[in-house]
């Protein structure tokens, strides 16, 4: 039987781990936007899985959205230039956006998001992101909400793929060398 635990190296956050961390950024959200409806903005694919917990963690009404971008570069290489394949169905003028990530590596997409939806007349546009990873910040980005800081290695799981696979994953860990082979 194939079981994608073992394609871990290590498990860097737990199912329950991860589960508190979300609470604890619910609940601040939960404050900072009492009264209000807020929009919650997904990007897929990562941050289903995120998605789907923080909204069952929120108490506030929300309205979710998402959003598919893909990033011009050359290989892994991520350039800025990012490019909209589904884009939202929502009219943001006067709107209160919480984009939902599931990591922030270069900040390039989400410096770029930001600022596009920004330049749709939102009222405001936040960021919760689950991971990141300062040591690869190619430009800074103002996270709001923010979850762990991982160290600049490839993560998998919770929404986080390799090739499209381990996504469904329920902790976040390091993918074994063997996977990728040396
Ligand atoms: C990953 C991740 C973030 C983005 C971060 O998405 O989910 O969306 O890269 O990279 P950056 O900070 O360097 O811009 P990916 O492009 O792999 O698509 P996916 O979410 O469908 O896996
Ligand atoms: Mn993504
Ligand atoms: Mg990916």
């Amino acid at each position: 039987l194939t079981d994608i635990a073992d394609d871990l190296d290590s498990t860097l956050y737990t199912e329950k781990q991860i589960h508190d961390k979300i609470a604890e950024l619910a609940a601040r959200i939960d404050a900072d936007y009492a009264g209000e409806t807020l929009l919650l903005v997904g990007v897929l694919k990562g941050a289903v899985m995120v998605m789907a917990d923080l909204a069952r963690a929120l108490t506030l009404p929300i309205e979710m959205d998402w959003m598919a971008v893909s990033s011009y570069g050359s290989g892994t290489q991520s350039s800025g230039v990012v490019r909209i394949l589904k884009d939202l169905d929502t009219d943001l003028t006067g709107r209160k956006v919480l984009i939902v990530e599931d990591i922030i590596d270069s900040g390039l997409t989400l410096s770029w998001l930001r600022a596009n939806l920004e330049s749709r007349g939102a009222a405001s546009v936040e960021i919760c992101a689950l991971l990141r990873k300062p040591k690869a910040a190619k430009v800074d980005v103002d996270v709001r909400y923010a979850g762990f800081e991982i160290a600049n290695e490839f993560v998998i799981g919770y929404g986080l793929d390799y090739g499209e696979k381990y996504r469904n994953l329920r902790g976040i860990g390091v993918l074994a060398p063997h996977v990728y082979g040396d």
